[in-house]
């Protein structure tokens, strides 16, 4: 099998890290193709930590092709940052390529999303503040700069010059913030260019030749099914399309060339930012399982909500990314807890639906149903096959795959890289 697409199915923050980094060691080429620096990949080696914001988790390993795809919005300041910070621990990074098709983030971005969710109060979204929405508002728009722009300095100047006054104007007479300058913006964007230039490529062939070539390729997403644009509990998403089919918008592949979609599953569900969340668990139980999960979010530090595992969101997630495989990550944090639960249905004004609704004031009105099956007290962080596992675990992965009517091919029963049961290879 020669490309896969790895997924969150839930709202993000599955562990997508320690899987992508799994599979990018059998992978030739690791493409990222949406989202931005709103995203934060958790990557254990050894006894290091590497947390990664743009770079495809491909990097940590010699030889990789590493591709940021058209439908990544860049941030050339944290993207010189995460590189200067991985060259400092030793990475070598030349296998890095940017598509020249990727959009530019620029300051104004980041200060229009700060303004917008202050300007929202109460009905803030709860954005990672990187700048995203705006910079996909611009591509939309159909007035966004593109990273190829970086190598036409008078066509960027022309389209920044404009851009930049939009920017101020907004800021300054709906936001009643202030303005950017445009020429510290030239001098500051100049400096990454010349940063930069040598890893923009067209990351459409790039992908494209690599596939006809038969090497394996591993799509990687950001944030996960229920952020998407689409799919996900709007207006409390991203701005741009986690699933499955964001890999070939994204990418620029079509849907032919993708042979399987594995969607990463947290054992339990969490979620940050605001909107509906049916399984949470408030109160000092989900305090507990917070602490114990280390539930902080990798990019702003957040403490994340927290909450059964729920099997609706799993169908849904199953459906619309087309899973042919669950990768399960941080079985171990559920070590302990007695009983378990997990989110089988909900009750809706009286009705029982398996279905995860569209309406974001039916999903808030929705109780969910629980089973509740036994716990287990051993120690599985250094369980290498699934034999190893308790029985009542056994049971509580077969029953989610029951219920979501898709099988688990990975197990994660810790953060490194050998804390990982293999039921089936993706590739
Ligand atoms: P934005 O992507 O910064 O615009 O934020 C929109 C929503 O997506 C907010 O609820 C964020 O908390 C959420 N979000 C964005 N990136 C991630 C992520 O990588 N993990 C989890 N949530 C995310």
């Amino acid at each position: 099998m020669a490309a896969v697409v790895l997924v969150g199915a839930q709202w993000g923050d599955e562990g997508k890290g320690k899987i992508t980094d799994y599979l990018a060691e059998r992978a030739d080429v690791v493409v990222r193709y949406q989202g931005g620096s709103n995203a934060g990949h958790t990557v254990m080696v050894g006894r290091e930590e590497f947390k990664l914001h743009l770079v495809p988790s491909g990097i940590l390993y010699p030889g990789k092709l590493c591709v940021i795809a058209n439908g990544v919005v860049l941030d050339p300041q944290v993207l010189v940052q995460e590189l200067d910070g991985l060259a400092g621990r030793g990475v070598d990074t030349t296998g890095l390529r940017i598509s020249d098709r990727a959009h530019l983030i620029l300051p104004y971005h980041r200060g229009l999303d700060a303004a917008q969710e202050e300007h929202r109060g109460q009905a803030m979204i709860g954005t990672t503040k990187r700048g995203i929405g705006p910079a996909y508002v611009d591509k939309t728009a159909r007035t966004g700069i593109r990273v190829g722009d970086l190598l036409d300095w008078e066509e960027f100047e022309k389209k920044l010059a404009h851009n930049v006054v939009v920017a101020n104007e907004l800021l300054a007479k709906i936001y009643n913030q202030p303005g950017y300058d445009l020429r510290a913006i030239l001098e500051e964007y100049a400096g990454y260019t010349e940063r930069l230039r040598p890893l923009i490529a067209d990351g459409v062939r790039l992908v494209n030749r690599a596939l006809q070539e038969g090497r394996k390729v591993l799509f990687e997403g950001a944030q996960g099914t229920l952020l998407d644009l689409d799919q996900g509990t709007y207006p409390f998403v991203t701005s741009s399309y986690p699933i499955a089919g964001g890999a070939c918008v994204g990418a620029g592949v079509g849907p032919t060339r993708i042979d399987k979609v594995i969607g990463v599953v947290k054992a339990y569900t969490t979620r940050v930012g605001s909107g509906p969340f049916p399984t949470e668990i408030t109160g000092p139980a989900g305090d507990a399982l917070r602490q114990q999960g280390m539930e902080f979010g990798t990019t702003t530090g957040r403490p994340r909500r927290c909450g059964w595992l729920d099997t609706v969101i799993l169908r849904h997630a199953a459906e619309v990314n087309g899973l042919t495989g669950i990768a399960l990550t941080k079985l171990d944090v559920l070590t302990g807890l007695e009983p378990l639960k997990i989110g089988t249905a909900y009750r809706y004004r009286g009705e029982i639906s398996q279905d995860f609704p569209a309406s974001l004031k039916a999903l808030q009105e929705c109780e969910p149903v629980y089973e509740e099956l036994p716990g287990w007290q051993e120690d599985i962080t250094g369980a290498g096959s699934i034999e190893d596992l308790p029985v009542n675990c056994r049971n509580y992965i077969r029953r989610l795959e029951e219920l979501v009517g898709v099988p688990v091919h990975l197990i994660a029963v810790g953060p490194r890289r050998d804390q990982t049961i293999v039921l089936k290879d993706a590739f």
